[in-house]
């Protein structure tokens, strides 16, 4: 059999060398001298604190990268169809552009994920008043949200790899309320599933959104718009938004409209229908927080299909419209609108003042715990 080293682009200077197999034939994928396990490079300063990045490696030989530095996914890099491996996950090779402010790039985002309108909200009768860093709204937490601070790091190599990643966030930062202690677990399993648990406990009342804001391109090129990829997203509702993307409060059925994804749709289909791209939170169908496949996407030119399994009550479907070509991916790939998409997980936008919404308040002696995974196969 004949082997081929592959090194790892996201890590090049780390230590992810991996022997593959190079026959293309699926029995014999991958089934060399895989080192399964989680190993770790610098990657520079920030705040005073070291920046690694962690690799983490499955029996398969997928491969994700992960930063402390804002707890970004750097690359999820899978085999396609011909057992050509690529990054489903837009990202950088280096620490430097991720601290150009890309647009949340892989990152862990919190406290609240998505918008605040108007930068405030009421609790228990006080009012908060937040950064305005979208407008005149809050968006992803604030000027300096968790996307933008190092976070602490400890790895475990054990029947699967796993990295936990943890952060104070202290009362009062960015105008929230109570010391809000957050750890985030991330797992790479052998089925080709990256695994994010989150858990977060408080000690005031305050409003908790997290959710991680990666970018997929399934083709593994940011050169193929992902218009071309198929979703299916099992929501029979969304929220729809006002022109600063704050929902207006209304849950709407998506039953005749282009938000309906309940049967897989290609993105493109009706695309030119909705004002600005898609930039929505849907509705999932549940009858509880139960972990549930809740979305799947596919794409012919590499055979993947990622399927998404949660616990929370949404899904914020953004079609990178506002990506520019300011940022360049793995391999020296242009980023523009619809390079990638995003399908972050979590509570609706705005909640804090949408008392029909579901609550977004964590107490103090509560724990706040969510799970998301997305999982990437090729058909
Ligand atoms: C989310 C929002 C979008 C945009 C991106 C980041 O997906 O819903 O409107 O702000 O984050 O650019």
């Amino acid at each position: 059999m004949k082997f081929v080293k592959f090194m790892l682009a996201a890590s090049a200077l780390a230590v992810a060398t991996l022997t593959v197999a190079c026959n293309n034939s699926p029995e014999n994928k991958n089934t060399a001298a895989i080192k399964a396990g989680i190993t770790r490079s610098n990657w520079g300063t920030v705040d005073g604190k070291t920046v690694y990045l962690y690799t983490l490696v499955n029996d398969k030989g997928d491969t994700v990268t992960i930063t402390n530095y804002g707890g970004a996914i750097t690359s999820f890099v899978t085999p396609d169809k011909n057992g050509k491996f690529s990054s489903v996950i837009i990202g950088f090779d280096s620490l430097a552009p991720y601290l150009h402010h890309p647009p949340y790039f892989g990152a862990l985002i919190g406290r609240y994920g998505n918008r605040i309108g108007d930068a405030k909200f009421t609790l228990d009768g006080k009012v908060y008043n937040l950064a305005a860093n979208d407008g005149k709204n809050t968006l992803h937490g604030g000027m300096k949200g968790f996307d933008k601070v190092v976070w602490d790091a400890s790895i475990l190599n054990d029947t699967v790899p796993s990295l936990t990643l943890k952060y104070l966030s202290k009362d009062g930062e960015e105008g929230f309320p109570g010391n809000l202690n957050v750890t985030v677990q991330y797992i790479l399993t052998n089925d080709g599933g990256l695994k994010i648990e989150y858990s977060a406990e408080t000690d005031k009342p305050t409003p908790v959104n997290l959710t991680n804001h990666s970018y997929f391109n399934l083709s593994g090129n940011t050169s193929n718009t992902i218009l071309d990829e198929t979703l299916m997203i099992n929501a029979n509702s969304y929220t729809p938004v006002d022109n600063t993307l704050i929902p207006t409060g209304e849950i709407k059925s998506v039953k005749g409209t282009p938000f309906d994804f309940t049967t897989p749709k290609k993105i493109g289909k009706d695309f030119a229908d909705v004002k600005g791209g898609y930039d929505h939170n849907f509705v999932l169908n549940r009858k509880d927080s139960t972990l549930e496949k809740v979305a799947s996407l596919s794409d012919s030119i590499s055979g993947r299909t990622m399927d998404v399994y949660t616990t929370q009550p949404g899904l914020q479907f953004y079609t990178g419209n506002f990506l520019d070509g300011r940022f360049t991916n793995h391999g020296n790939q242009r980023i523009t609108a619809h390079s990638a998409l995003a399908m972050e997980t979590q509570h609706f936008p705005d909640s804090p003042n949408k008392p029909n919404f579901p609550s977004t308040i964590l107490k103090p002696g509560q724990i706040y715990h969510e799970v998301t995974i997305y999982q990437v196969s090729v058909k």
